[in-house]
């Protein structure tokens, strides 16, 4: 879910309705499938609430037919669905019982069944079936047990002693007519960020909530509270205990990243950005002396040079960049790496030792499968280094050491840019711990770097030279139920990562397999007309590979298969077996997925286009899953 607050008398003074719209906008990737405000201003005998179903214009809308009056202060939701269906009643935000106090919520609140109880048996009744009208109920109670105790409002503490009886991951929000001047908000396993104005402030699950107003962020930790008005932050712990050293930091990316700017969508857009977002994931890596520069480390070099083993924890596409990884880090580091998908690697007892190096590879930094992996891999004495591309979220901030993707913002749902990004951080990270072995000598690492550096310009040519190819045959393809992909060594998780695409945004029943699995199985799955896109290694220097994946080409192609090669400039081949070809310029193999998915991320946006999806905001999917 997304969560915006506003506080303030600065440049969006008496906007701050505005304001959350606008946040709203920014964070609609995070789950559309509801929205919601609330306003308090003085004089007013309740907090005032609009909500709506469905995506954002229909809030828009609603505020029309039935505006709001001028506030103070304001908190903006839009919903993913996790506890109770998308309806109007369901979402978000929720008030008390007197209506004084109205509160947002990301996250789930395991609790809420009995808490619910609790509640009924005091004489509450509940309008939802929502965790959180849960959360906003206890709270109006609790706001008036202090009144009760003290004899006046105290919002701040009241949220305080809320949190303190939630277990499960919430971030919750709330404003209170009786304190029109300040928006509260407590944080658990779940993201907020302080967005620091002059004379206002805001709150956000992330930057892009608050960016077009100002760049100066705060982190806020685990288990802390924090409280907005226009000239003041004040964070606490749950207790009250006041905390003082918040990391600040400044967004190094400008509003108008996170705009379509003329693109017909982000997706489009983004994928359009992946050969800078490759040029800027390498700005600023290599000291003076060539040695390369990791972006945070929390722990000592001798860390990196006992490791012996590296676990990648991911999910989606994150978790193919790590697959992709592997070839390569242990080509050049010589020690095993695993890649697990973050969700299964937690509970199946992973050996982890504290020369066991994991690597978080996250483009939100919020998915809560990837943070609880980190977090028991630290606990199980592991050190944790984190690819992210979220700055102020939760997975770098609890690793020992970052690598930042400079992709700028992602906001189309189905990953692009992030994942070519993610791919080249990997392989940074798999020189440096060459470097820091010495598992490779100085010219090598300058020659991969050199490689590297080419990368951009090779990804331009494909989206110059390809394209028209690749629209072509998507519209030859738009009708077909399924597609398989193949692909063997490092085309193996661009197969993955191809099907994936394909299946998030043009929702077409996808599988990616090994090449050489074909004949255990995935060939009877081929019959006349069935797509099958192929990932063909380079013939320079690998002919075995090579040779292997044509012969997978001719016997799909006999078994009647509509056959669509990525392969190298040239390869007759390729020419000759496929049906369509999708070119990719020379490049080391071990860098060829950085050019090879662009192709297949165009195919998926070309095949949604034609069918008339919102690729931006595909059914069901949220961008950054903050459930477990
Ligand atoms: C969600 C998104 C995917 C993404 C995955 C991991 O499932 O829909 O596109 O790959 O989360 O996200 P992360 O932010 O951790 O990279």
């Amino acid at each position: 879910c997304g969560i915006v607050g506003y506080v303030g008398n600065g440049t969006a003074c008496g906007k701050p309705l505005e304001v959350c719209m606008e946040g709203l906008k920014r964070l609609e990737y995070r789950g559309y499938d509801s929205a919601g405000v609330a306003v308090v201003a003085p004089g007013l005998g309740s907090a005032l609430v609009r909500k709506k179903s469905g995506r954002l214009a229909n809030l828009s809308a609603e505020l029309e037919r039935d505006p709001l009056p001028e506030a103070t202060a304001a908190i903006g939701h839009t919903r993913w669905a996790t506890n109770g269906e998308p309806s109007d009643v369901n979402a978000h935000p929720h008030t008390s019982a007197d209506g004084h106090i109205a509160i947002i919520h990301n996250g789930i609140i395991e609790n809420a069944g009995v808490l619910r109880e609790q509640l009924k048996e005091e004489g509450y009744s509940f309008d939802s079936a929502t965790d959180t009208e849960v959360a906003a109920k206890l709270l109006g109670r609790n706001a008036d047990e202090i009144i009760a105790e003290n004899g006046e409002t105290d919002l701040f503490e009241a949220l305080r002693r809320t949190a303190r009886m939630l277990t499960g991951a919430f971030t919750i929000l709330a404003v209170d007519c009786r304190q029109p001047d300040i928006v509260v908000g407590v944080r658990h396993d779940s993201p907020l960020v302080v967005g620091l104005g002059v004379e206002e402030n805001f709150l956000g699950s992330d930057v892009a909530a608050f960016v077009a107003y100002t760049k100066e962020a705060m982190e806020l930790g685990q288990d802390e509270a924090v409280c907005i008005s226009s000239h003041e932050v004040i964070v606490t712990d749950f207790d009250g205990t006041p905390i003082t050293d918040s990391r600040r930091f400044s967004v190094d990316w400008d509003a108008g990243a996170a705009e379509k700017g003329g693109w017909d969508s982000f997706m489009d857009k983004e994928i359009h950005e992946d050969p800078a977002a490759v040029r800027n994931t390498l700005l600023g890596r290599f000291s003076a002396q060539g040695d390369i520069v990791l972006d945070e480390v929390r722990i000592e070099p001798e860390v990196f040079r006992a490791v012996d083993k590296i676990i990648v924890v991911a999910c989606g596409t994150a978790s193919y960049a790590g697959m992709v990884a592997k070839y390569a880090i242990e080509h050049w580091v010589r020690i095993p790496v695993e890649v697990e998908l973050a969700h299964e690697f937690r509970y199946r007892d992973p050996i982890l030792t504290p020369r066991t190096l994991v690597v978080a590879i996250s483009q939100s930094g919020e998915t809560m499968d990837t943070l609880m992996a980190l977090r028991h891999a630290r606990e199980q004495g592991s050190h944790v280094l984190a690819i992210c591309n979220t700055q102020g979220s939760s997975i770098p901030r609890e690793s020992d050491a970052v690598l930042y993707t400079h992709a700028g913002p992602e906001v189309a749902v189905a990953s692009t840019k992030a994942f070519v990004s993610q791919i080249v951080a990997a392989y940074l990270l798999g020189l440096y711990l060459a470097q820091v072995k010495s598992t490779l000598y100085a010219d090598e690492i300058h020659e991969v770097v050199e490689q590297l550096k080419a990368m951009p310009d090779k990804i331009q040519w494909v989206l110059d030279n390809v394209s028209s190819t690749v629209e072509a045959a998507a519209k030859r393809l738009v009708n077909s139920r399924s597609f398989l992909f193949l692909g063997r060594h490092v085309g193996y998780p661009v197969a993955m990562e191809g099907a994936l695409k394909l299946k998030e945004v043009a929702y077409t029943f996808t599988e990616g397999f090994a090449a050489g699995e074909l004949k255990h199985g995935p060939i009877a799955l081929v019959e006349e007309g069935e797509p099958v896109v192929v990932i063909v290694p380079s013939a320079r220097g690998r002919d075995v590979l090579h040779n292997k994946v044509v012969s997978g080409i001719e016997e799909v192609k006999a078994r009647g298969a509509f056959t669509v090669a990525v392969a190298e400039e040239g390869d007759p081949d390729a020419e000759r077996y496929a049906d369509v070809v999708f070119w990719r310029p020379q490049c080391p193999t071990l860098l060829s997925p950085l050019v090879d998915v662009v192709s297949l991320q165009l195919l998926a946006l070309d095949m949604a286009r034609l069918k008339g999806y919102d690729v931006d905001k595909p059914r069901n999917l949220a961008k950054s899953v903050t459930v477990e």
